[in-house]
């Protein structure tokens, strides 16, 4: 670990996916840094978000590729770890949301048993405590019963029961940094606005940070600090989400110019339209860099 060194650096992160007919490139060189901020990507479907935040982990499905020029976590190489480190720092470092919840919990073991064992994993508590500890952590996630809830199994429970438990099962050991891949897609829009309440005081409370990955522009900008604008597996702007309406990228400014406005004056909707040169130019750097 290096004092000064930011939570996490990535420089020309690649995936490839061999095929029949050669590599497919899932992310084509995607650079950015973090810090003790809560850093959103956005893009549309099949732009390579999950694969840049399963990378971090190294948790890109085989046959997947990984090569960066640098990725590191607290200054420590994340790509020269053994499988050993990443297992240690899985979970207890770093964590991730996945994008399916349900294929992340072991669908045999009740979900209160699952969160207890993730932090007597790291913690080495005890039963008890554990217990104790994961259904205080069901309830910060708002949900209602812990009790009841703690002895269902993973077939059991709503898709927004789901991602809220595997919210509290990644939170419980207290990781320095969070990645989110779509957290809160499945939750009605109350329940979506309590579990970003519950995030937010995490990484300003704990000085936590946090990688949101989410289709949902206007979400992302009223939560995030900064955002990665992604398209076919490269990132095409970044910005301060405060900046986000002066972005500069056509393919930005025609997310923008496409969410429907509430007051109902926008009209029909604008089809987004597509440049084939967008997939082949660097990243263009927002207002601040
Ligand atoms: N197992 C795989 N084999 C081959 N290619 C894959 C595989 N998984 C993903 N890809 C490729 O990687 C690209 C990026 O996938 P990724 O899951 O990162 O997209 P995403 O931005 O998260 O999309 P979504 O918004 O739908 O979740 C896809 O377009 C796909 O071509
Ligand atoms: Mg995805």
């Amino acid at each position: 670990m290096t004092d000064g060194a930011p939570l996490l650096e990535v420089a020309n992160l690649r995936v490839g996916f061999p095929t029949r007919t050669g590599m497919t490139e899932a992310v084509r060189g995607v650079s950015f840094t973090l810090g003790r901020e809560k850093l959103g990507i956005v893009g549309e479907s099949g732009s390579g978000k999950s694969m840049t935040g399963r990378s971090i982990l190294r948790l890109v499905p085989p046959p997947g590729r990984v090569a960066a020029d640098r990725l590191a976590f607290n200054g420590e190489d994340l790509l020269a770890a053994s499988e050993r480190r990443m297992r240690d720092i899985r979970g207890r470092r770093i964590a991730m949301v996945m994008q399916d919840p349900k294929y992340s919990l072991n669908p045999v073991m009740t979900v209160g048993r699952q969160i207890a064992e993730a932090y007597r994993v790291h913690s080495r508590a005890g039963a008890a405590e554990a217990r104790r500890r994961a259904l205080e952590m069901l309830a910060a996630v708002r949900i209602r019963d812990p009790e009841r809830v703690y002895d269902r199994y993973p077939h059991e429970v709503s898709g927004g029961m789901g991602q809220r438990i595997m919210i509290a099962m990644m939170l419980i050991p207290d990781p320095d940094l969070l990645i989110a891949d779509e957290p809160t897609s499945a939750l009605d829009v109350t329940v979506q606005m309590q579990v970003l309440a519950i995030l937010d005081d995490l990484c300003s409370r704990r000085g936590m940070g946090m990688i949101f990955v989410s289709h949902d522009l206007n979400l992302v900008a009223s939560f995030c600090d900064r955002i990665l604008i992604m398209y076919a597996g490269r990132v095409v702007e970044s910005c301060r989400a405060s900046e986000l309406h002066a972005a500069r990228h056509p393919y930005t400014r025609g997310l923008l110019a496409s969410l429907p406005r509430l007051d109902g004056t926008g009209g029909d909707l604008p089809v987004l339209s597509r440049d084939p040169a967008w997939a082949a130019s660097g990243p263009m750097d927002g207002v601040d860099g």
